[in-house]
């Protein structure tokens, strides 16, 4: 049989893919056409939940190559030498717009990064914001349907995205970025990337430094402003995606440096403000960038579901040299994503190529489930301790031990540091005059149709962090103070 021959799932010939048997020429159709029935069965089921959030994205596969030792810090073998290379998979997003949404939304991207290391996969599952809206994981699920579709009208609403955002006064200093003349990257290679989360790095030694990832686009930041979105959006509606794959196809690779910043467990201590919030960054000046290597996209999917919808990444997915920090939204995400996937994909989703290990691994220790497609471990036996030694667990890798201090109790984490202006302002005075006003203009533009005393919530917010934040925000929304 020729490779160009249709066959059933069974791999029988598919006899006609034109007509439907039918009881005489112009009768009805017969059960019996069981090639309609898997025809049609099939395609009923080809759709899949999508991302609660994140849900428009663009992915692309390519190479991590490290340029700078930071090994004193991390035993993670993807960094323990210079020139050393680890393939990776970089799944881009919007995050409130559905599947079929437009990409250049006023609206975070997501940055999430697959690195197939030696020592299993890295998952670093970021923004193109080094802060978010939220400091407790319990509020997600609220932030969700503050920006996404009012119940009754089944259209996004301003007015509940900007009551919920004023009403966390800790949201400031994201909703500054992406009001900002940043809030449109102009495509996915045109921004940075960043970890948001404090981590750790665990050295060979066993010592704990606390961390941030960023990458720096080289193409260099571009962004559209409003006026340029709506018209791009009117011609294009998967501007991001097109950029993404053509350059790609095209040769011209985009790339982002890599950067640490570094925190001892004596400075965190010691630090003002609490370093694993994650609605703050850290001070370039007192926490330098430090260099460490260059990332780069190199290859589109053959197939975009097979490997970009069906791409599950997991914050709970780390390496030895490589974990987690107190950050309690860090804490809540490791729970969220591999729940999801259960749901969205299968309990075997960590099978599918896109994120099986490109290491040796030994998953076949968990068992059965749907869709397990590999040999299941065969007759392997599965439990563990056995007479054969095998299971065997790896302490070696553990970490050290982290001190805590306090009981167990639901901590107001606004009574530990309820500062969320000073950042917010500091921005805002980074900003150029006309920075200063394009932020003013799009929060009017965002703002526009919210409820007075909304608007009013959020000039005081902002007015806290700068006087004239406030007031130019009051000015573009036509409000006097
Ligand atoms: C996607 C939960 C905060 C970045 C998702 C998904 C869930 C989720 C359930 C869908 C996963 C899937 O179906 O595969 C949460 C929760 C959060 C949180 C509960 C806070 C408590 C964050 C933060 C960042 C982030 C702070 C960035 C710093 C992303 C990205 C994706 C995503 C980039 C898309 C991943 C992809 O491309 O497949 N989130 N998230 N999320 N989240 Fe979060």
């Amino acid at each position: 049989m020729s490779k160009h021959n249709l066959t059933t799932a069974a791999g029988a010939p598919v006899v006609d893919n034109q007509n439907v048997q039918t009881a005489g020429p112009r009768g009805p159709m017969l059960l019996q056409d069981v090639w309609y029935l898997e025809k049609l069965a099939h395609f009923d089921r080809e759709v899949i939940p999508e991302r609660r959030m994140h849900a428009k994205g663009s992915g692309a596969f390519g190479t991590f190559t490290v340029t700078h030792d930071i090994s004193r810090y991390t035993r993670a073998a993807l960094f323990s030498q210079i020139g050393k290379k680890t393939d990776l998979f970089l799944r881009f997003s919007t995050v409130a717009g559905e599947r079929g949404a437009a990409d250049a939304e006023r609206d975070i991207r997501g940055f999430a990064v697959k690195f197939y290391t030696e020592e299993g996969n890295w998952d670093l599952v970021g923004n193109n914001t080094p802060v978010f809206f939220l400091r407790d994981p319990l509020k997600f699920p609220d932030l969700n349907r503050a920006v996404k579709r009012n119940p009754y009208t089944n259209m996004r609403d301003a007015n509940a995205n900007w009551d919920f955002w004023t009403l966390l006064p800790e949201a400031l200093h994201q909703v500054t970025i992406v009001m900002s003349d940043r809030g449109i990257p102009s495509s996915y290679r045109h921004m940075h990337g960043f970890g948001s989360h404090t981590f750790s790095l665990i050295s060979a030694k066993g010592e704990r430094h606390w961390v941030k990832f960023h990458f720096h686009t080289q193409q260099g930041i571009q962004n559209l402003s409003d006026a340029e979105a709506e018209k791009l959006v009117g011609q294009d509606r998967e501007s991001a995606q097109r950029d993404l794959l053509e350059s790609i196809d095209r040769g011209d690779f985009p790339r982002w440096t890599m950067y640490i910043q570094v925190m001892t467990e004596a400075q965190a201590d010691a630090c003002p403000f609490n370093p694993f919030d994650l609605t703050k960054v850290w001070s370039h000046k007192a926490y330098p960038l430090i260099e460490v290597g260059v990332l780069e996209l190199n290859r589109n999917p053959q197939n975009y579901f097979a490997d970009v919808e069906q791409a599950a990444f997991n914050p709970a997915n780390v390496v030895p040299g490589i974990s987690f920090s107190p950050d309690r939204m860090l804490q809540g995400r490791l729970f969220a994503y591999g729940d999801a996937e259960r749901y969205r994909l299968g309990v075997n989703h960590h099978l599918i190529p896109v994120n099986a290990p490109r290491c040796p691994f030994h998953n076949s220790y968990h068992r059965d489930g749907a869709m397990r497609v590999d040999s299941n471990a065969g007759a392997t036996i599965g439990y563990e301790p056995n007479s054969q030694g095998k299971w065997q667990q790896q302490p070696a890798f553990d970490e050290p031990p982290l001190a805590l201090q306090g009981g167990a109790y639901h901590y107001d984490f606004r009574a530990d540091d309820d500062d969320y202006y000073s950042q917010p302002g500091a921005l805002f005075r980074l900003m150029t005059p006309a920075q200063q006003q394009v932020l003013f203009d799009n929060t009017a533009r965002a703002m526009g149709g919210v409820d007075e005393a909304i608007k009013r919530r959020h000039i005081a917010n902002c007015a806290k962090a700068d006087p004239a934040y406030g007031a130019g925000v009051a000015k573009a929304l036509g409000l006097t103070v």
